[in-house]
């Protein structure tokens, strides 16, 4: 007996390789969902506009809803020779009421089903990831309002540079989300664009109320084009390069917070619960968590490489290469959920290690430039300034000083403009407590970015 939905046209079954080989029901069951209900709103459309009758599309529509429960439920289970997720639905649907069961596929392909589908369900893991940047972004708030005052060096090629606050240093990764959650939103409106009715490739001769279906399932406009609207994917792969990004930052973050809870660094402890410990080596424990954000960016990565590449040089309209989107943005935004979700965790249970970061910053001449800007206070040019202040550090190098511990006498070997109040100029506090720029690492600006940061917050909440 031939068992396909398709079958008509053959003589005989595909080969049990055939269908293992091109059945998609292993990884696109997850969207029986979003599967289900377009295949109600459609029922409910065909029957509005008359397209079938009434009572036909209410019964479709109840069975749908049964079943939908079943799956819910556990009571189902799919087959692998049914191929995918809308094959499955039909064919348990026409098991169930038999041949007005097998009017829901008018005026409907598969192509424009898949594509309605994986929009709908793109959109709901959107709103999902949205939550997940808020949560994360929260928490940095939050860490950041308990260190204002945490003095710590900023660094430019990994070499301490200028003193900032932890509060200033975490905020920058708040722009960094502030900026992914954007991206999410932009890729998101040209998700919401709902392609039923494009059909095979050539749309359909049944008068479909297209927008009666965009505005059922909340979606802002129909796709203009037919072949396009079966065909683009643009949109999968705009969501897997904003992940990619999501993950570029997750993976810098990380990179911080491993050399932070190193030894030799000693700023910040991860909490016990998102470390582990070495088999061999009793005294370690180790950065798990971020290690494995920062491998995981490498992961997206290749799902986005997989796309663009699948999508490369197709011809219009529908192709079956174009299942392979699911298993990598699929994947792609699993392992961003995963990796939000713990790394926010781990952000939030660290223990600051204030005074190892005050240390840090006062070695390494991080006022060396408020030095060179003390003297162009006092009428220096900034390169004059900039000269002497090297040659002050040379010699502080030589004789294993800071440059807060000179003498007044040895000050004035380098420079007569310099008097007692160097000392107060060029203490890190006042280093840092002067950058009150926009923008800049004093209390003040930080306190303001906060506030600005908040406010896009509630905007997006
Ligand atoms: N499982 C298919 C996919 O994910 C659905 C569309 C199949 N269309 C077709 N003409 N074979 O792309």
């Amino acid at each position: 007996m031939l068992t396909k939905l398709w079958g008509g046209r053959f003589q005989k079954n595909t080969d049990k390789i055939m269908d293992d080989f091109h059945s998609s029901i292993s990884f696109d069951s997850r969207m029986y969902k979003q599967d289900i209900i377009g295949s109600i709103t459609h029922a409910k459309m065909l029957g509005k506009c008359g397209i079938i009758p009434s009572q036909d599309s209410e019964l479709i529509q109840k069975t749908l809803f049964e079943i939908l429960s079943d799956i819910e439920n556990g009571l189902v289970e799919f087959q692998t020779d049914a191929e995918d997720i809308h094959m499955n639905v039909e064919k348990i649907l026409i098991e169930r009421i038999g041949d007005i069961g097998k009017k829901l596929h008018t005026g409907r392909s598969r192509n424009d089903q898949v594509a309605l589908d994986i929009r709908m369900y793109l959109k709901r893991e959107m709103d999902e990831i949205d939550s997940l940047l808020i949560l994360l972004s929260k928490t940095i708030i939050e860490l950041s309002e308990k260190n204002l005052d945490t003095i710590m060096p900023g660094y430019t090629h990994l070499q301490r540079a200028q003193p900032i606050t932890f509060a200033h240093h975490l905020m920058a990764y708040f722009q960094m989300f502030r900026r992914d959650i954007e991206r999410i939103w932009d890729c998101y409106k040209r998700t919401n664009i709902m392609p039923l009715g494009s059909g095979a490739l050539a749309g359909t001769t049944y008068p479909l109320d297209r927008d009666m279906v965009a505005e059922e399932l909340g979606f802002d406009s129909i796709t203009e084009n037919s072949l396009d609207g079966v065909s683009d994917r643009d949109f999968v792969i705009e969501l897997a390069a904003c992940l990619s990004i999501v993950m570029m930052h997750l993976s810098r973050f990380s990179e911080e917070m491993i050399l932070w809870s190193s030894y030799e660094f000693g700023f910040i402890e991860m909490d016990d619960a998102y470390s582990t410990g070495s088999s061999i080596m009793p005294q370690k424990k180790n950065p798990d968590v971020a290690e494995l954000v920062r491998g995981k960016a490498g992961r997206v990565y290749g799902n986005l490489m997989s796309l663009l590449t699948v999508m490369k040089s197709l011809p219009l309209a529908y192709n079956k290469d174009m299942q392979e989107d699911k298993e990598a943005i699929f994947d792609a935004v699993d392992t961003v959920k995963l990796c939000l979700e713990i790394f926010t965790k781990m952000l939030a249970t660290i223990k600051v290690k204030e005074e190892n970061m005050l240390k840090a910053a006062q070695g390494g001449f991080t006022n060396a430039t408020d030095i060179a800007d003390y003297l162009v206070k006092k009428g220096l040019p900034f390169r004059t300034a900039h000269e002497i202040i090297g040659k002050m550090v040379l010699y502080c190098i030589q004789n294993n000083k800071a440059i807060d511990d000179l003498s007044m006498d040895e000050f004035k070997q380098f420079s007569n403009s310099i008097e007692s109040d160097i000392y107060e100029e060029i203490s890190l506090k006042k280093c840092v407590s002067e950058r009150k720029l926009p923008g800049g690492p004093a209390k003040e600006s930080v306190l303001k970015s906060i506030e600005n940061a908040k406010l896009f917050l509630e905007s997006k909440t």
